[in-house]
Protein backbone atom coordinates (compact mmCIF):
# COMPACT_ATOMS: atom_id res chain seq x y z
CA UNK A 1 0.00 0.00 0.00
CA UNK A 2 1.33 4.00 -1.13
CA UNK A 3 1.38 5.84 1.92
CA UNK A 4 0.64 9.52 1.05
CA UNK A 5 2.84 11.91 1.49
CA UNK A 6 1.68 14.65 3.87
CA UNK A 7 2.00 17.99 2.75
CA UNK A 8 3.13 20.78 5.06
CA UNK A 9 4.54 24.44 4.91
CA UNK A 10 6.52 24.10 7.63
CA UNK A 11 9.43 25.42 5.61
CA UNK A 12 9.17 26.93 1.97
CA UNK A 13 12.53 25.51 0.72
CA UNK A 14 10.91 21.80 1.46
CA UNK A 15 8.29 22.56 -1.22
CA UNK A 16 9.24 22.65 -4.89
CA UNK A 17 8.96 25.28 -7.08
CA UNK A 18 6.16 23.76 -9.04
CA UNK A 19 4.58 23.10 -5.68
CA UNK A 20 5.10 27.12 -5.26
CA UNK A 21 3.50 27.85 -8.58
CA UNK A 22 0.80 25.24 -8.32
CA UNK A 23 -0.36 27.25 -4.87
CA UNK A 24 -0.26 30.36 -6.17
CA UNK A 25 -2.10 29.46 -9.47
CA UNK A 26 -5.14 27.90 -7.51
CA UNK A 27 -4.83 30.84 -5.17
CA UNK A 28 -5.40 32.83 -8.31
CA UNK A 29 -7.91 30.87 -9.94
CA UNK A 30 -9.63 30.67 -6.36
CA UNK A 31 -9.86 34.33 -5.88
CA UNK A 32 -11.30 35.13 -9.22
CA UNK A 33 -14.31 32.86 -8.85
CA UNK A 34 -15.40 33.95 -5.42
CA UNK A 35 -14.88 37.61 -6.96
CA UNK A 36 -17.98 36.33 -9.72
CA UNK A 37 -19.56 35.08 -6.51
CA UNK A 38 -19.27 31.37 -7.21
CA UNK A 39 -18.15 29.39 -3.58
CA UNK A 40 -17.81 25.53 -4.45
CA UNK A 41 -17.19 23.62 -0.81
CA UNK A 42 -14.47 21.55 -2.24
CA UNK A 43 -13.11 21.19 1.39
CA UNK A 44 -16.93 20.18 2.72
CA UNK A 45 -16.57 18.65 6.11
CA UNK A 46 -12.81 19.27 6.28
CA UNK A 47 -11.47 21.03 9.85
CA UNK A 48 -9.01 23.24 10.41
CA UNK A 49 -7.01 23.87 13.78
CA UNK A 50 -5.64 26.42 14.52
CA UNK A 51 -2.76 26.80 17.70
CA UNK A 52 -1.53 30.56 18.47
CA UNK A 53 1.40 31.76 21.39
CA UNK A 54 1.19 35.27 19.47
CA UNK A 55 -1.38 37.83 18.53
CA UNK A 56 -2.92 37.58 14.95
CA UNK A 57 -5.73 39.29 13.12
CA UNK A 58 -4.89 38.60 9.43
CA UNK A 59 -3.54 34.79 9.85
CA UNK A 60 -6.20 33.92 12.05
CA UNK A 61 -9.35 35.30 10.62
CA UNK A 62 -8.21 35.06 6.74
CA UNK A 63 -6.96 31.03 7.38
CA UNK A 64 -10.82 30.40 9.19
CA UNK A 65 -12.55 32.32 6.51
CA UNK A 66 -10.58 30.51 3.78
CA UNK A 67 -11.58 27.07 5.30
CA UNK A 68 -15.27 28.19 6.12
CA UNK A 69 -15.80 29.64 2.15
CA UNK A 70 -14.25 26.32 1.19
CA UNK A 71 -17.56 24.44 3.05
CA UNK A 72 -15.41 23.34 5.94
CA UNK A 73 -15.00 25.21 9.45
CA UNK A 74 -12.37 26.23 11.76
CA UNK A 75 -11.24 25.80 16.02
CA UNK A 76 -9.10 28.21 17.22
CA UNK A 77 -7.40 27.53 20.76
CA UNK A 78 -4.63 29.47 22.13
CA UNK A 79 -1.50 27.68 22.76
CA UNK A 80 -2.02 28.10 26.48
CA UNK A 81 -5.58 26.83 26.48
CA UNK A 82 -4.42 23.76 24.35
CA UNK A 83 -1.75 22.94 26.71
CA UNK A 84 1.50 23.61 25.03
CA UNK A 85 2.49 25.67 28.30
CA UNK A 86 3.87 22.64 30.21
CA UNK A 87 0.41 20.63 30.75
CA UNK A 88 1.60 17.47 28.87
CA UNK A 89 3.99 16.91 25.91
CA UNK A 90 4.59 18.77 22.57
CA UNK A 91 3.98 15.19 21.57
CA UNK A 92 1.34 14.32 23.55
CA UNK A 93 -0.77 17.43 21.91
CA UNK A 94 0.42 16.78 18.76
CA UNK A 95 -0.64 13.63 18.31
CA UNK A 96 -4.14 14.23 20.18
CA UNK A 97 -4.96 17.24 18.00
CA UNK A 98 -3.72 16.36 14.69
CA UNK A 99 -6.47 13.16 14.87
CA UNK A 100 -9.11 15.60 14.91
CA UNK A 101 -8.22 17.91 12.18
CA UNK A 102 -7.28 17.63 8.37
CA UNK A 103 -4.92 20.56 8.90
CA UNK A 104 -3.32 22.95 11.77
CA UNK A 105 -1.69 26.51 11.76
CA UNK A 106 0.86 27.05 14.35
CA UNK A 107 1.86 30.63 15.46
CA UNK A 108 4.58 30.32 17.71
CA UNK A 109 7.92 31.74 19.12
CA UNK A 110 9.69 28.72 18.73
CA UNK A 111 10.04 27.01 15.02
CA UNK A 112 11.13 23.94 16.61
CA UNK A 113 7.62 23.45 18.12
CA UNK A 114 6.16 23.65 14.24
CA UNK A 115 8.61 21.51 13.27
CA UNK A 116 7.23 18.85 16.32
CA UNK A 117 4.05 18.66 15.06
CA UNK A 118 5.29 18.02 11.84
CA UNK A 119 6.76 14.99 13.17
CA UNK A 120 4.34 13.79 15.65
CA UNK A 121 1.67 14.87 13.85
CA UNK A 122 -1.13 12.90 11.60
CA UNK A 123 -2.33 15.95 9.56
CA UNK A 124 -1.15 19.37 7.13
CA UNK A 125 0.57 21.73 9.08
CA UNK A 126 1.11 25.32 8.33
CA UNK A 127 3.32 27.38 9.40
CA UNK A 128 1.41 30.88 10.18
CA UNK A 129 4.94 32.78 11.28
CA UNK A 130 7.50 31.81 13.67
CA UNK A 131 10.56 33.76 14.98
CA UNK A 132 12.40 32.03 12.02
CA UNK A 133 9.84 32.91 8.79
CA UNK A 134 6.32 33.48 7.71
CA UNK A 135 5.75 31.21 4.59
CA UNK A 136 2.20 31.97 4.01
CA UNK A 137 2.88 35.99 4.19
CA UNK A 138 5.46 35.71 1.41
CA UNK A 139 3.16 33.29 -0.86
CA UNK A 140 0.68 36.18 -0.32
CA UNK A 141 3.25 38.83 -1.10
CA UNK A 142 4.20 37.05 -4.81
CA UNK A 143 0.22 36.19 -5.55
CA UNK A 144 0.19 40.50 -4.90
CA UNK A 145 2.65 40.96 -7.20
CA UNK A 146 1.65 38.54 -9.67
CA UNK A 147 -1.68 40.55 -10.10
CA UNK A 148 -0.17 43.61 -9.84
CA UNK A 149 2.94 43.37 -12.60
CA UNK A 150 1.26 39.71 -14.19
CA UNK A 151 4.38 38.21 -13.55
CA UNK A 152 6.51 38.11 -10.61
CA UNK A 153 9.90 36.89 -12.05
CA UNK A 154 12.38 39.55 -13.13
CA UNK A 155 10.92 42.33 -11.18
CA UNK A 156 13.48 43.69 -8.04
CA UNK A 157 11.87 43.59 -5.06
CA UNK A 158 13.29 45.92 -2.13
CA UNK A 159 13.11 45.21 1.32
CA UNK A 160 13.89 47.92 4.19
CA UNK A 161 13.85 47.14 7.26
CA UNK A 162 14.44 44.57 10.11
CA UNK A 163 16.61 41.55 8.85
CA UNK A 164 13.88 39.30 10.73
CA UNK A 165 11.26 36.18 10.03
CA UNK A 166 9.12 38.16 7.01
CA UNK A 167 12.37 38.94 5.28
CA UNK A 168 13.84 35.97 5.50
CA UNK A 169 10.62 33.89 3.82
CA UNK A 170 10.60 36.60 0.92
CA UNK A 171 14.22 36.49 0.51
CA UNK A 172 13.59 32.81 0.29
CA UNK A 173 10.34 33.31 -2.04
CA UNK A 174 12.31 35.91 -4.28
CA UNK A 175 15.14 33.45 -4.89
CA UNK A 176 12.84 30.68 -5.86
CA UNK A 177 10.05 32.24 -7.82
CA UNK A 178 13.39 34.72 -10.17
CA UNK A 179 12.73 37.96 -8.17
CA UNK A 180 15.49 40.28 -7.79
CA UNK A 181 15.57 40.56 -3.81
CA UNK A 182 17.58 43.29 -1.99
CA UNK A 183 17.53 43.94 1.98
CA UNK A 184 18.36 47.20 3.14
CA UNK A 185 18.95 47.05 6.75
CA UNK A 186 21.61 48.82 9.48
CA UNK A 187 24.71 46.45 10.44
CA UNK A 188 23.90 43.89 12.87
CA UNK A 189 19.90 43.63 11.94
CA UNK A 190 20.48 42.21 8.00
CA UNK A 191 19.73 39.24 7.53
CA UNK A 192 22.52 36.20 8.25
CA UNK A 193 24.49 35.73 5.18
CA UNK A 194 24.18 32.19 5.89
CA UNK A 195 20.61 32.13 4.95
CA UNK A 196 21.39 33.89 2.03
CA UNK A 197 24.57 31.68 0.62
CA UNK A 198 22.33 28.86 1.26
CA UNK A 199 20.03 30.40 -1.10
CA UNK A 200 22.40 30.70 -3.78
CA UNK A 201 23.70 27.40 -3.27
CA UNK A 202 20.10 26.04 -3.96
CA UNK A 203 18.90 28.41 -7.03
CA UNK A 204 22.25 29.54 -8.54
CA UNK A 205 19.97 32.03 -10.78
CA UNK A 206 18.85 33.78 -8.04
CA UNK A 207 19.56 37.51 -7.35
CA UNK A 208 20.18 38.71 -3.35
CA UNK A 209 22.06 41.61 -2.13
CA UNK A 210 22.52 43.54 1.10
CA UNK A 211 22.79 47.01 1.58
CA UNK A 212 22.78 49.18 5.17
CA UNK A 213 22.12 52.38 2.72
CA UNK A 214 18.39 52.54 2.22
CA UNK A 215 18.38 55.21 -0.67
CA UNK A 216 20.39 52.36 -2.25
CA UNK A 217 18.55 49.33 -1.50
CA UNK A 218 15.61 50.99 -3.43
CA UNK A 219 16.92 52.28 -6.36
CA UNK A 220 15.00 50.60 -9.49
CA UNK A 221 12.74 48.17 -7.10
CA UNK A 222 9.56 47.44 -8.78
CA UNK A 223 8.37 46.78 -5.14
CA UNK A 224 9.58 48.64 -1.69
CA UNK A 225 8.43 46.33 0.95
CA UNK A 226 9.01 46.94 4.91
CA UNK A 227 7.72 45.39 7.90
CA UNK A 228 7.63 46.52 12.03
CA UNK A 229 10.86 47.19 13.42
CA UNK A 230 10.37 45.21 17.05
CA UNK A 231 8.65 42.32 16.06
CA UNK A 232 6.42 40.11 18.96
CA UNK A 233 8.86 39.19 21.67
CA UNK A 234 10.87 42.07 21.10
CA UNK A 235 9.02 44.49 22.26
CA UNK A 236 11.52 45.36 25.32
CA UNK A 237 14.16 46.72 22.66
CA UNK A 238 11.29 49.06 20.64
CA UNK A 239 12.35 51.96 21.92
CA UNK A 240 16.56 51.20 21.29
CA UNK A 241 15.44 49.88 17.76
CA UNK A 242 13.52 52.86 16.52
CA UNK A 243 16.60 55.28 17.27
CA UNK A 244 18.83 52.21 15.19
CA UNK A 245 16.18 52.25 12.33
CA UNK A 246 15.22 55.73 12.08
CA UNK A 247 17.08 56.20 8.45
CA UNK A 248 15.21 53.19 7.43
CA UNK A 249 11.42 55.08 7.52
CA UNK A 250 9.73 54.35 3.94
CA UNK A 251 8.61 58.02 3.38
CA UNK A 252 7.32 59.82 0.49
CA UNK A 253 11.04 60.67 0.03
CA UNK A 254 12.36 56.84 -0.03
CA UNK A 255 9.74 56.22 -2.63
CA UNK A 256 10.81 58.60 -4.77
CA UNK A 257 14.38 57.04 -4.83
CA UNK A 258 12.61 54.26 -5.78
CA UNK A 259 11.23 55.52 -8.68
CA UNK A 260 7.20 56.24 -10.00
CA UNK A 261 7.08 52.62 -10.96
CA UNK A 262 7.36 51.17 -7.10
CA UNK A 263 4.30 49.70 -5.43
CA UNK A 264 4.65 49.89 -1.33
CA UNK A 265 4.27 46.82 0.34
CA UNK A 266 3.76 46.26 4.16
CA UNK A 267 2.72 42.98 5.72
CA UNK A 268 0.41 44.99 8.35
CA UNK A 269 0.25 45.43 11.77
CA UNK A 270 1.68 48.88 10.41
CA UNK A 271 3.38 51.20 13.11
CA UNK A 272 2.63 54.54 11.00
CA UNK A 273 5.01 57.24 11.93
CA UNK A 274 7.66 55.07 12.53
CA UNK A 275 8.68 52.15 9.34
CA UNK A 276 6.37 53.98 7.43
CA UNK A 277 4.76 57.23 6.88
CA UNK A 278 0.70 57.63 6.49
CA UNK A 279 1.27 59.16 3.39
CA UNK A 280 2.95 56.31 2.40
CA UNK A 281 0.66 53.88 3.66
CA UNK A 282 -2.79 56.39 2.12
CA UNK A 283 -0.53 56.85 -1.07
CA UNK A 284 -1.39 55.28 -4.55
CA UNK A 285 1.36 53.24 -4.48
CA UNK A 286 0.23 51.27 -1.56
CA UNK A 287 -1.02 47.45 -2.12
CA UNK A 288 -1.03 46.53 1.20
CA UNK A 289 -4.53 46.20 1.74
CA UNK A 290 -4.82 43.98 -1.47
CA UNK A 291 -1.85 41.91 0.05
CA UNK A 292 -3.67 41.64 3.00
CA UNK A 293 -6.72 40.27 1.24
CA UNK A 294 -4.86 38.14 -0.67
CA UNK A 295 -3.90 36.33 2.83
CA UNK A 296 -6.99 34.78 2.30
CA UNK A 297 -7.02 33.57 -1.43
CA UNK A 298 -3.37 32.43 -0.63
CA UNK A 299 -4.85 30.43 2.23
CA UNK A 300 -7.48 28.76 0.26
CA UNK A 301 -4.94 27.81 -2.54
CA UNK A 302 -3.04 26.37 -0.06
CA UNK A 303 -5.62 24.30 1.38
CA UNK A 304 -7.03 23.07 -1.75
CA UNK A 305 -3.51 21.98 -2.31
CA UNK A 306 -2.86 20.37 0.67
CA UNK A 307 -5.73 18.14 1.17
CA UNK A 308 -6.93 17.50 -2.47
N1 LIG B 1 0.65 39.84 8.46
C1 LIG B 1 0.25 39.08 9.48
O1 LIG B 1 0.67 37.91 9.65
O2 LIG B 1 -0.68 39.68 10.27
P1 LIG B 1 -1.21 39.14 11.66
O3 LIG B 1 -0.06 39.19 12.63
O4 LIG B 1 -2.34 40.06 12.05
O5 LIG B 1 -1.69 37.72 11.48
N1 LIG C 1 7.85 40.51 11.95
C1 LIG C 1 6.54 40.63 12.52
C2 LIG C 1 5.51 40.16 11.52
C3 LIG C 1 4.08 40.32 11.96
C4 LIG C 1 3.13 39.78 10.95
C5 LIG C 1 6.45 39.85 13.81
O1 LIG C 1 6.97 38.74 13.89
O2 LIG C 1 5.88 40.39 14.76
Amino acid sequence: MQVAVMRHLVNLLDLAVDDVQEILNRSAELKREVKSGTRRPILAGRILGQLFEKPSLRTRVSFEAAMCQLGGSGIFLSAADAGLNGRESIADVARVVTSYCDVIVLRTFSHQLIEDFAKYGQCAIVNGLSDVSHPCQALADMLTMQEAFGTVAGKRLAYVGDGNNVAVSLAEACAMLGVSFVCGAPQGYQLPQEILDDLTRRYPKAELEQTDDPRAAVQGADVVYTDVWASMGQEAEKEKRAKVFADFQVNAELMKHAGKQARFLHCLPARRGLEVTDEVMEGPACLAFEQAENRMHLAKGLFVWQLT
